[in-house]
């Protein structure tokens, strides 16, 4: 195991970086002495129909609106302008098909794609306001669909391909959704997977808020249809090419989008247009280095997440890149299917996930020696904390030594990223993710919300708002205050639920989630979800889930579970197929990606006298610790019943 604080290598950029860079070191000393200046600086990078004259209004805190008197409309920032100033012919995306199809558009295109399916959407009776669930893979369709709902002030919310149809259902009911967008189907790993199947489960309950379903054909998956159901080309091929932008306020809602708290039931959070909008675009530009002229850039998000949203639709196309959109799974059909991409495209900027690249790791490095990577120039990584190892490998064998590694912290609620160096400026070290952006102020609190010194850690707040920040929760502003407001009510922080420290230098070091949220293959998965799916199974009585660290997965999902008296056969046959059926369970619960990759069955769960689960002990047990103190069990042989029970087992 890496130690932390003993991390003294530093990789500062090289001269010639440095000199070309979008944002040198006074960007820091600006930002902080007038941070609403600097932000109105980055939001005068996009067009405004009414430019704004205010920038922050706090009174209502910890409700935030940025730009508020200003108007834009973000579809217009992320297409109509780039035409407009002469760069129609430009590709906007390089799109690469799981079977080995691919399709360019150009932003003349994409403006094309977009008018006509916002006047499908307004042919259907939406209007601005509205919400539209998205369910699709990754295919233009879902881009043409998120920039046609901005375009109409529609709020999107897009659900990832990977989840179940009752995570659908539940997420298009709280967000009230008009009209679902789908497709036949989805290429995975090579073979077509039904989608709309979902869609149409999530649809038949009979009090559905859905009075359309759209649908792109993909697979040519052959489908059930109802009277809801229109087919993409049919509606859209026949629309008009041109359609006439309305701009919204700043504070229009531009999207929800569902992520896992503490509590089974997911968080829709609230993204609004014009504050949202200047950080994406302007982190996309300063902390990958964009440049539109010559870059080719590709993040190897899915849509269905913050950083597809904030980092392949609306910052990079805001900035009128050129990048690479993929629509399936890295090992397809071989192991070197990303280095052939980045080979194929010229791809300069490459942003993905540790897990990822730890997955890289594992195939070896003469995979991606076949391929030439020599245009890559800046190497970013997202979603949990990068190890020191992973670091090294990335920046030595897909880096050659010579890409900047931007480690990006951030959040489904903060929007864009917070917390990275900057290409042209940090000097790097290996797994931290530095210091926060000039006009982010982030810092690291004990208990008592006083911040931390050098070589201490604590909890990590941001303490001053910024423009990319979430507004509310969906239909429930008591648990946005609850959630992010009240740890720190009395300084009015903003809690992120991640635990940090600062090295020796001050540099800053994320150390995981310190509430009940898991972090799997930088995928947030609530441990009281999967617990609520399992005991929705008629074999289990009780369950306590923990994540436990796992070296591909970042954390690994492993359930401990109480049978129910008639699920027991007594003869030990109740073993694994049983556990087979409840890890299957939970995959269509949820959906594939909160899958246990263990569950154990045992006698008891150790708890609390106030009956609250001790999940820092299960932990214990699922990475094979020795037991800390147990002395606030109320039964501390229960302890010794999970182990014994377990070791007999295994
Ligand atoms: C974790 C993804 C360490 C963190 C953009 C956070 C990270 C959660 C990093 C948000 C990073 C994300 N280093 N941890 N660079 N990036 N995380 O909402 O625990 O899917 O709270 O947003 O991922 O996950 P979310």
């Amino acid at each position: 195991m890496d130690n932390l604080s003993a991390e003294h290598r530093t990789f500062p950029p090289s001269e010639a970086f440095a000199a070309a860079a979008n944002v040198r070191a006074e960007g820091y000393d600006r930002a902080a002495a007038d941070p609403e200046a600097f932000w109105a600086e980055q939001a005068r990078r996009l067009t405004w129909a009414t430019p704004f004259s205010t920038v922050l209004d706090w009174s209502d805190a910890p409700h935030a609106r940025w730009f508020a008197d200003g108007t834009l409309n973000v579809a217009v920032n992320c297409v109509d302008r780039h035409v407009e100033s002469g760069h129609g012919d430009q590709v906007a995306i390089h799109w690469e098909g799981e079977p080995g199809d691919s399709r360019d558009l150009t932003y003349a295109d994409l403006l094309r794609e977009v008018s006509k399916a916002a006047n499908a959407l307004t042919s259907l009776g939406l209007q601005a306001g509205d919400r539209v669930a998205i369910y699709l893979p990754m295919i233009p369709e879902a881009i043409v669909s998120m920039l046609a709902c901005a375009r109409l002030g529609l709020a999107h919310s897009v659900i990832f391909g990977g989840f179940s149809a009752e995570a659908l259902r539940t997420r298009i009911a709280d967000a009230s959704a008009r009209v679902v967008i789908t497709s036949d189907g989805q290429y995975r790993r090579g073979t077509p997977a039904p989608l709309k199947a979902a869609v149409d489960e999530a649809v038949a309950a009979a009090d559905s808020p859905v009075e359309h379903v759209v649908v792109v054909r993909r697979t040519g998956t052959e489908v059930a249809w109802s009277d809801k159901d229109v087919w993409w080309h049919e509606l859209v091929d026949q629309q008009s090419e041109q359609h006439t932008p309305e701009a919204f306020p700043a504070e229009q809602p531009l999207f929800i989008l569902y992520t896992s708290g503490t509590t089974g039931k997911p968080k829709g959070i609230l993204h609004t247009s014009g504050g949202y909008l200047t950080q994406a675009s302007w982190t996309h530009h300063a902390v990958f280095d964009h440049k539109p002229d010559t870059d080719v850039y590709w993040c190897t998000a899915d849509i269905g997440w913050v950083t597809g949203h904030s980092y392949i639709v609306y910052g990079p196309l805001a900035n009128r890149v050129t990048q690479v959109v993929y629509e399936g799974t890295p090992n397809t059909p071989h192991e070197g299917r990303h280095w052939e991409i980045i080979d194929k495209y010229g791809v300069t900027i490459y942003y993905t996930a540790p897990t990822l690249i730890r997955t890289f790791m594992k195939w070896g490095a003469d995979i991606p020696a076949k391929y030439d990577l020599s245009s890559l120039r800046v190497l970013g990584s997202v979603g949990e904390p990068i190890n020191p190892e992973a670091w090294m490998w990335y920046r030595e064998v897909i880096g050659k030594n010579h890409c900047p590694i931007v480690d990006t912290w951030w959040q489904t609620e903060t929007g864009a990223i917070m917390i990275a160096p900057l290409p042209g400026v940090t000097a790097a070290k290996p797994g931290s993710a530095m210091r926060p952006l000039p006009g982010i102020s982030a810092t690291i609190v004990n208990d008592d919300g006083v911040p931390v010194g050098h070589g201490q850690g604590g909890y990590l707040v941001v303490d001053q708002p910024w423009p990319s920040m979430l507004r509310t929760i969906w239909g429930d502003d008591e648990r946005f205050r609850d959630t992010y407001w009240a740890r720190f009510a009395a300084q009015g922080y903003y809690f992120a639920g991640d635990g940090a420290k600062y090295d020796d230098d001050g540099a800053l070091w994320l150390l995981g989630r310190v509430d009940d949220v898991m972090n799997v293959s930088g995928h947030r998965i609530s441990t009281t979800e999967v617990e609520s799916a399992l005991v929705s199974h008629p074999a289990v009585a009780e369950a306590a889930v923990v994540g436990a660290s796992d070296p591909m997965t970042g954390q690994g999902i492993v359930a401990f579970v109480i049978l129910r008296a008639s699920a027991t056969g007594g003869d030990g046959a109740d073993g694994e197929a049983l556990i087979k059926e409840l890890r299957g369970h939970v995959a269509k619960e949820i959906g594939p990606i909160a899958r246990p990759r263990q569950i154990m069955v045992v006698p008891e769960l150790p708890k609390t006298r106030s009956g609250k689960i001790m999940r820092r002990l299960l932990r214990d047990v699922a990475e094979n610790r020795d037991l800390g103190d147990v002395t606030t069990l109320q039964d501390s042989s229960v302890m010794n019943l999970i182990s014994s029970g377990l070791s007999a087992g295994s």
